[in-house]
């Protein structure tokens, strides 16, 4: 919890690795060192920017961000350095950009593997000499900013295939974080549960129901934190006062199945559907696979090592059972 300048920022985990990630970072929020945000989507990048900003002696200044995905390249020059009246058609004032609107402060750069070639020089030079130039502009104006940036592809890997410029990597690197994803800390599913579902019912106690608490440790959460708290605002709406298995979102309920029936509904097949022994293994085999490649937040590769299978009988496998659609990590 963090309560600088009045802004309250609930950074809620148990887990060991992200307290360590924690404690290490700690050490560097009073410090003027960038700090470079990896991580996959809805895992937290923006609340440990804001977390990092209002433990700074910044505190008292803007955090401003800007996404650099999200503004095409014409406007994202002026949208940062800011421009002079007249300096393009529509330039009908002056503009301060975000560089100095953040002065004193924090500038949070997310996105920013997609940033173009243009501009990434354009940001070297600022990140280099601590001034900028305004479009249109001739005058140097300093600014004074923490930069933090946010990536969810390796910046490493696209700096070596010449996509980014590696010495803009290093300048922006300063201190990495990689956040793990929420499938790899579960025991934080819990208490992330618990603690949206106080956000979201302040004043309704609602509890949860272990076979739905299980269901959710089980699911993979491809959007991360983000998607858990949106599937927790509607279950605080959906359930009175007992969030149950059967609240659950179908995709939850379909990977997890509910603990302990899988040998219930094997039962089934054998008795009432009277198939025989091959069909139900193979049906087994099919969710155990399906499971996998969940788990393994859509990564076949993984899935198989998971698995103990080589890569030519998993893909043999997901062919046999129609599951070989493209790898979700690599498309
Ligand atoms: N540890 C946490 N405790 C409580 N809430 C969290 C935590 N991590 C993330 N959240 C919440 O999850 C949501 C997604 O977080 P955030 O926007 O910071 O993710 P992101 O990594 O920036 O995602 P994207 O890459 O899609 O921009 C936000 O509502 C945020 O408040
Ligand atoms: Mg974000």
């Amino acid at each position: 919890m963090n309560e600088n300048s009045g802004r309250t920022i609930s950074l809620v985990t148990s887990n060991r690795e992200m307290k360590q990630l924690l404690a290490e970072l700690d050490r560097f929020t009073a410090t003027e060192v960038p700090v470079l945000l990896i991580g996959e989507t809805g895992v937290g990048k923006e609340l440990f920017a804001e977390y990092i900003h209002l433990s700074s002696h910044r505190s008292g200044r803007p955090f401003v961000r800007l996404s650099l995905s999200s503004l095409p390249e014409s406007l994202l020059a002026s949208e940062l350095f800011g421009h002079e009246k007249g300096s393009f058609t529509s330039a009908s004032t002056e503009k301060k950009g975000l560089f100095e609107i953040a002065s004193g402060g924090t500038l949070f750069l997310d996105d920013i593997d997609d940033v173009p070639m243009e501009i990434q020089t354009k940001l070297l030079r600022v990140l280099e000499s601590g001034e900028i130039f305004r479009v249109g502009g001739i005058r140097p104006i300093a600014v004074d900013v923490r930069l933090i940036s946010a990536t969810k592809v390796d910046l490493k890997l696209l700096a070596s295939e010449g996509k980014f410029r590696s010495d803009l990597y290093y300048r922006i690197l300063g201190y990495p974080v990689k956040i793990p994803p929420l499938r790899d800390r579960l025991d934080d599913i819990p208490l992330l549960v618990r603690h949206f579902i106080r956000h979201y019912a302040p004043s309704k106690p609602v509890s949860v129901h272990p076979d739905a608490m299980k269901a959710m440790e089980l699911h993979a959460w491809p959007g991360n934190i983000r998607e858990l708290r949106h599937v927790v605002q509607r279950l605080v709406y959906l359930a009175e006062e007992e969030i149950l298995f059967q609240h659950l979102p179908e995709d939850i309920r379909l990977t997890a199945d509910k603990p302990g029936s899988q040998s219930d509904l094997c039962l089934n097949c054998l008795i009432e559907e009277k198939m025989n022994h091959e069909d139900i293994m193979a049906c087994l085999e099919k969710k155990l696979i399906e499971f996998a490649v969940k788990e393994s937040g859509g990564n076949k590769t993984q899935a198989a090592k998971r698995l103990g299978l080589s890569p030519s009988t998993f893909r043999d496998k997901l062919t046999r059972y129609g599951l070989s659609e493209p790898d979700q990590t690599t498309s």
